[in-house]
Parts: structure tokens; C-alpha cells; sequence
């Protein structure tokens, strides 16, 4: 019959397009399989985390922290000053207009933040969470997100209600300074360093791409002590109103970058097993 043997081809050709594709699948879950271990890759690829939110004084580790969170689970980091950093590198309407603004160590106005972060967030590699490091900063930015997570997210039903998880990072404010003063990074990957704490294997040198290590422009003494003095005034109130709606945890920063890690994932584990055992419970 006329009729069947395209039918038949399409067949064949269907099963050898299936054969191939189940190959490459294999071969790259293998791939996967093998750089992250099995269970790692089952658990950390496909889970929920939701948005995680890190709060801290400048050089308390966020930067560092939030990359380490982003390698663990897969979700991206969504750092506002770095976004702003871009803008200002390539010289949007935007970064013109927030340049001075950071150079002098004082917060960009909160609708321009929002609007970055906005942005940010609906992009599909932060369907699964987010980390946010260094937003929110004021008691406003605080009531844009949670109204944001609930429109986007939560009455959307792309997430049940996940709230963020809030961990504060707390540093000693003298070695905040040290280790202000001694960051360096890398221009191209971000990587960051410390001459002190964590020094490349060559002097200036990024260890991965091998890039001249750079001081960021707002890491000037006058510069830090009125980031500092923003902190106090502006953003420890966020971390009181998180505190008072129960969603704050708070971790010792004193510590090396692995302990500081291995206290923060713990805090994420636990509080993802809590959210999927509530939502369970409520049948979302
Ligand atoms: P942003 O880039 O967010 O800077 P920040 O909050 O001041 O924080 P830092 O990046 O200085 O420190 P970090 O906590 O990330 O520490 P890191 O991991 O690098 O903001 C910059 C500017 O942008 C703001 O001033 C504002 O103008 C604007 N802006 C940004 N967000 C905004 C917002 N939401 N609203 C309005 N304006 C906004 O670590 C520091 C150093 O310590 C490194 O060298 C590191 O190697 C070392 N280190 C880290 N952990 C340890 C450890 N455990 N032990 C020893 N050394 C360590």
C-alpha cells in the first residue's frame, strides 16, 4: 500500500531520531552524573529552592557566599550591584545616571533597583529560585518583593507559596574592614579574592582566566565607612523586619568561607524540607 510505507519510513525514522536522542540524553546525564555525583544531580538539578535572600554589611561574604549557593544548586545569583556595576561599565542610560550615586557609597533610588531586579527574576533560569545578594536594602525594597514574589510567582502558580529564606551574615565590623580593603576581583569571571584571606596562586592574577585583578572604585577608605554607615541606618532595619515576621536566620560570618557555607546550606536544606512539608500537608 501506498499509503503505508511513508508511514512505515516515518516510523523508522522516528525510532532512530528516538535512539539518537535517547544516546545524547545519556551521554549528557552521564556527563552530568560525573562532575556532580548521582544523588547530587537528582536532588540539587531538579528541586525547588525558592528565593533565598542573603543580608549582611559590605564584606561580610555575600558575594562569596552566593556563588558558592549558586554551584550547589543550581539556581542563579541575582546581585544588584553587580548588575549596577554593568550598566555602569557599559555606560546605559542607567549606569550614567547611578555612577556618582555608588562612588559615593549611598543606595540608587528604589525604583530603578526594583526595575533591575524585576527584570532579573523573570528570566527562565530563576524558575526553579534565586539568590539575591545585596536586595533587598530598604524597608521599601522589602515590601516590592514580597508583592513581587506573590503576583510573579505565587498567584501565577509557577511556585506554591515559598517565602524567602533571610540569613544575615554577621562579620565583626573590624574585619569588615580588612577584608574590604584587601578584595580584589576578576574583571572577567567575577571570581573574588582577598590579598589576605584568600591570595591568587599569582600575585594579581585571576586563577581561572588570567585576567589583572581589579579593586572595585567604591572600596576606597572614605567610600567604605559611608557604605558602612548606609548599612546601619537604611538596612538593619530590613533585617528587623524580616526578624519580626519570623523569616530571619542569622549566621556567624567570623568564620572560614567553608564553615560559613556549610551553616548556610544547612539553613536552605532545612528550610526547603519545612516548605515542601507544609505544602503537603496543605495539598499544594
Ligand atoms: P554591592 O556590590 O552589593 O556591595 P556591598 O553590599 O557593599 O557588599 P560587598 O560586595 O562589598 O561585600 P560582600 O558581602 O559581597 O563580600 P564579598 O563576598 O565580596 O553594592 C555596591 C553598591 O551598589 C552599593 O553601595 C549601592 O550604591 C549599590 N546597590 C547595590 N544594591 C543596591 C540596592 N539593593 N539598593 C540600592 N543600591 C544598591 O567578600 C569581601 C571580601 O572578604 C573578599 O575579598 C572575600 O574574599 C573575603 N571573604 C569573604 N568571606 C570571607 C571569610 N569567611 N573569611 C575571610 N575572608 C572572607
Amino acid at each position: 500500500m501506498t499509503g503505508s510505507l511513508p508511514r512505515a519510513d516515518g516510523f523508522a525514522a522516528a525510532a532512530t531520531g528516538r535512539s539518537t536522542r535517547r544516546r545524547i540524553v545519556r551521554s549528557v546525564v552521564n556527563l552530568v552524573q560525573e562532575r556532580l555525583g548521582a544523588s547530587s544531580m537528582a536532588e540539587q538539578v531538579l528541586r525547588t529552592i525558592g528565593p533565598v535572600v542573603l543580608l549582611g554589611p559590605p564584606g561580610a561574604g555575600k558575594g562569596t557566599q552566593s556563588k558558592g549557593i549558586t554551584e550547589h544548586y543550581h539556581i542563579p545569583q541575582v546581585s544588584t550591584g553587580d548588575l549596577l556595576r554593568e550598566h555602569v561599565k557599559q555606560q546605559t542610560p542607567l549606569g550614567v545616571q547611578v555612577q556618582a550615586v555608588i562612588a559615593r557609597g549611598e543606595l540608587v533610588p528604589d525604583n530603578l533597583v526594583c526595575d533591575i531586579v524585576a527584570w532579573r527574576l523573570r528570566q527562565p533560569d530563576a524558575d526553579r529560585g534565586f539568590v539575591l545578594d545585596g536586595f533587598p536594602r530598604t524597608q521599601k525594597q522589602a515590601a516590592w518583593l514580597d508583592s513581587f514574589l506573590k503576583f510573579e510567582f505565587f498567584d501565577s502558580g509557577k511556585w506554591a507559596s515559598w517565602l524567602p529564606i533571610v540569613i544575615r551574615i554577621e562579620v565583626d565590623y573590624n574585619k569588615l574592614l580588612l577584608r574590604i580593603t584587601g578584595r580584589r576581583t576578576c574583571p572577567i569571571c567575577g571570581s573574588i579574592y582577598n590579598v589576605h584571606s584568600k591570595p591568587p596562586l599569582v600575585d594579581e592574577i585571576c586563577d581561572k582566566d588570567g585576567a589583572k585583578l581589579v579593586i572595585r572604585e567604591d572600596d576606597r577608605d572614605e567610600v567604605i565607612r559611608e557604605r558602612l554607615d548606609t548599612y546601619e541606618h537604611q538596612t538593619k532595619p530590613v533585617a528587623e523586619y524580616y526578624m519580626a515576621l519570623g523569616r530571619l536566620v542569622t549566621v556567624d560570618g567570623d568564620q572560614s568561607p567553608e564553615a560559613v557555607s556549610a551553616s548556610i546550606l544547612k539553613e536552605i536544606d532545612s528550610h526547603a524540607c519545612d516548605r515542601v512539608q507544609r505544602n503537603q500537608a496543605k495539598g499544594t
